[in-house]
């Protein structure tokens, strides 16, 4: 096995470790054995170089702007397969026959109903509550609904719990967004597609008739395939760490969404509308920039830089595609589209961005989208909920199944006082 050596410099000494090779991409160093070989930690925050686990979900290589579930190009899986295919390549580890995805698609419709006390909870919240707030309480208080699925050890078990999970998500969305309204509460409809059920669920009212258009959900359907998985980002590495406690899958859930909520997280598409609307005009878009560039200002734009990808997000390049081929069917707000045109314009021509490796990211352009699909700001967040459940629980039945698997619990370089006496 190949090593790598590392010598200390203080004192002369060497210390050997493994070097483990990926399937593709960049090699690893093991240094599980470093402290007990060397009486050291390693220092890095934010894990931008650390492997924290091996997986076989999703490969990203950010300099390419490569993204993969599976093996699968994901520009391929936006483009010519659906969410649900992409649910089952996840869950199950291969793309569905059309017998399986029809199986899939009806067990997901059929589980999609919450038991009645848990709309109890909805009532109990305030008005104006954020829609991300009562979802992942929603998400936690579903794990009292199915204890059962605490002690799971079986694929049989793990399959059932993640297609319960999985299909009750967008109904608790749905209810979210109509408590924050406190409008009537909709039940699913199985007659309708896994998207076109959500946005009913969303839209309708008792005793009307509700549309949705074969371009609005094919819109959804893309914009749920990008977002389903991204490897150890911050929320799944937080689904990952709570469940490394043996916590119940839907609280390792919840603590998930909570992550995503953050700003510099899923948190970035509601601010980017935000944004693109404060600055209203591409008359101010140079004002902005100037904003972001400046060192003693804390403002950033929204929808552009990763922490990944530093040549473009693969994921935006096909929102942005899709956004030109929808813009006059689904009437894309076009003053905002231009402030976004010209942001990008200008963005990617300057040198601050071009040297720092910051590119659109998909929260970027899907706002555009969802505000054409009608979905409130306050929404976009758990629409990358609703996307990303797949990811995060198909990554929860991995760690399951990992027998290097430890409770995360990394160390820390102590920088406060020592021996203070009272
Ligand atoms: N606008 C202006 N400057 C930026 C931006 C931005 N959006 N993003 C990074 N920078 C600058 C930083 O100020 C820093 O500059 P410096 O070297 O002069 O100090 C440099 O670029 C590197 O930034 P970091 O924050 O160190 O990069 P990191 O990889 O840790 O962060 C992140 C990545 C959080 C995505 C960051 O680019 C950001 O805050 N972007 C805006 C929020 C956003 O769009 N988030 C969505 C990410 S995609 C997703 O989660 C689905």
């Amino acid at each position: 096995m190949a090593t790598v050596t590392l010598t200390d410099g203080r004192n002369g000494k060497s210390y050997e470790f493994d070097i483990l090779s990926p399937s593709v991409g960049p090699d690893v160093v093991d240094i599980r054995s470093f402290y007990q070989q060397t009486g050291m930690f390693t220092y890095d925050p934010g894990f931008t170089s650390t492997a924290s686990c091996s997986s076989d979900i999703t490969y990203i290589n950010g300099e390419k702007g490569e993204l993969r579930y599976r093996g699968y190009n994901i520009k391929d899986l936006a483009t010519k397969r659906s969410y649900l295919d992409t649910c089952n390549l996840l869950l199950v580890g291969h793309l569905p026959s059309r017998t399986e995805l029809t199986a899939f698609d009806l067990e997901i419709r059929k589980r999609s109903f919450v038991h009645e006390g848990l709309k109890n909870l909805f009532y109990s919240f305030p008005d104006n509550a954020h829609p991300m707030a009562m979802m992942s309480s929603a998400v936690s208080a579903l794990s009292a609904f199915h204890y059962e699925h605490l002690n799971i050890t079986t694929d049989t078990q793990y399959q059932v719990m993640a297609r319960r999970i999985l299909a009750k998500i967008p109904t608790l969305a749905a209810l979210s967004y109509r408590r924050s309204l406190g409008i009537p509460f909709i039940y699913p409809d199985i007659e309708r597609s896994f998207i076109e059920n959500f946005l009913y669920m969303m839209r309708a009212y008792p005793s009307a008739d509700t549309v949705i258009k074969d371009v609005e959900i094919k819109a959804l359907d893309t914009i749920f395939t990008l977002h389903a998985e991204h490897e150890q980002n911050a929320s799944t590495s937080t689904v990952r760490g709570v469940a490394s406690t043996g916590a119940h899958p839907y609280a390792a859930m919840s603590a998930g969404i909570n992550a995503l909520w953050g700003r510099a997280h899923g948190g970035a598409n509601e601010s980017v509308i935000a944004q693109l609307e404060m600055i209203g005009s591409v008359d101010k878009v140079d004002e902005f920039i100037k904003k972001a560039k400046d060192a003693n200002d804390d403002f950033r734009l929204m929808g552009f830089g990763h922490r990944v990808y530093k040549n473009f997000d693969p994921r935006a390049k096909i929102l942005k595609q899709l956004l030109d081929e929808l813009k006059d069917d689904l009437g894309i707000n076009s003053e905002l589209l231009e402030v976004a045109k010209k942001i990008e314009e200008v963005a990617l021509t300057d040198e601050y961005f071009i040297e720092r490796k910051l590119y659109p990211n998909i929260d970027f352009y899907s706002g555009l989208i969802l505000t054409a699909l009608k979905i409130p700001k306050s929404l976009f967040t758990i629409i990358f909920v609703i996307g990303r459940s797949v990811g995060w629980i198909t990554q929860w039945i991995e760690l399951k199944h990992d027998k290097e698997m430890k409770i995360a619990r990394p160390r820390q370089r102590y920088t406060g006082p020592v021996n203070k006496k009272l």
